[in-house]
């Protein structure tokens, strides 16, 4: 596999990204990409709303895509960028790396950030594992996100989720004997389209702003990242179950929630459930209504106009980060 540098691909780490929001009150996108369409729907909705941004991959995402593909389809999309004269800031990160090896491997073909999640492991060995990363990393000028807290799962009562929150006490020491540059904590975010469970009519629960306080309080300035942060919106899951879909009991979190994470020590907003519904919601439709239609440009095409305008939506309305690039 070809080695290369982040700054040979015309992209940068998150560090500038990172001040710039926590100076000026925005969170910077980070969209999850599985394929070119994302990729480029992304990379155009960036530029129209002029955000800076992360485009980020999980290991299994780098797996599907074949990780020798990334680096070169992300440097297509930099000359693509080049081909629009538009210049934003843009960040290549690993989504949830588990191991040493796989954060090594992303940081030699071209990642500019990389995550490590150690959050299920003991508070030692996440202190050992995210170290060792973050030594490799900033060694070559890469910046590392760590986690710390579990996301509460869907099955977890609030009460039990509870016991998963992020510890701000904690996160003084992590953040002093890692080096790390960002923290991704738990406060009430989970993955997924089906976040709480809830019964009709019932809100689902508030995100916990007093941890996010205590933790800006006890370190203030270090930039905090909210995984989990997808708004599951209804119009696309409205499409879904009107076409043939069954994803009733899907919820997410507000967006005035996240207005209000995004103007706090909150840096990097992850987005990815958001994404795959808006994708999901054009096919359905158009297989439904044009049942012979066999051209992938033209459902794929739709898709990916339909993730540019939820991209904009998205840094223009929620995270605050249209105009900043
Ligand atoms: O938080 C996980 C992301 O949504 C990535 O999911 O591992 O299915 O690519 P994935
Ligand atoms: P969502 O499932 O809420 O989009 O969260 C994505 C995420 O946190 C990726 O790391
Ligand atoms: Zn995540």
């Amino acid at each position: 596999m070809v080695q290369i540098t982040y700054k040979e691909l015309g992209l940068v780490n998150t560090r500038e990204m990172f001040q710039k929001a926590m100076a000026g009150r925005y969170a910077v996108p980070a969209y999850n990409f599985n394929n070119l369409e994302q990729l480029e729907a992304i990379i155009i909705g960036c530029i129209q709303s002029k955000s800076p941004v992360i485009i980020q991959c999980s290991g299994s995402a780098r797996t599907y895509m074949h990780e020798a593909m990334v680096p070169h389809l992300v440097k297509g999309a930099v000359e693509m960028m080049k081909a629009l004269g538009a210049s934003i800031p843009l960040a290549l990160h690993l989504d949830h790396g588990d191991t040493f090896e796989l954060a090594k491997s992303c940081i030699n073909s071209g990642f500019s950030s990389v995550m490590i999640d150690g959050s299920h492991h003991s508070f030692a060995e996440n202190i050992r594992l995210t170290r060792q990363v973050v030594d490799y990393a900033h060694a070559r000028d890469v910046t590392v996100e760590a986690e710390l807290g579990v996301l509460a799962g869907v099955e977890d009562e609030v009460t039990a989720a509870a016991s998963h929150y992020t510890r701000p006490a904690e996160v003084e020491e992590f953040v002093k004997r890692t080096g790390v540059d960002s923290l991704a904590i738990s406060i009430g975010t989970s993955h997924g389209a089906f976040k709480f469970k809830v019964k009709p009519g019932e809100e689902p629960p508030p995100l916990r702003f007093d941890i996010l306080a205590e933790i800006e309080q006890r370190r203030p300035g270090f930039p905090i990242v909210l995984h989990g942060a997808s708004t599951v919106m209804p119009e696309y899951v409205d499409l879904i179950n009107r076409f043939g879909g069954r994803m009733e009991a899907a919820v997410g979190i507000s967006e005035e929630q996240l207005r209000r994470a995004a103007g706090s020590a909150v840096c990097k907003i992850n987005i990815d459930s958001d994404g795959r519904l808006a994708i999901t919601a054009v096919l359905r439709k158009i297989f439904a209504e044009n049942p012979g239609e066999f051209d992938p440009r033209k459902y794929l095409g739709a898709a990916r106009d339909e993730l540019i305008k939820m991209v904009r939506y998205k840094n223009e309305q929620v995270l605050l980060s249209a105009g900043q690039a």
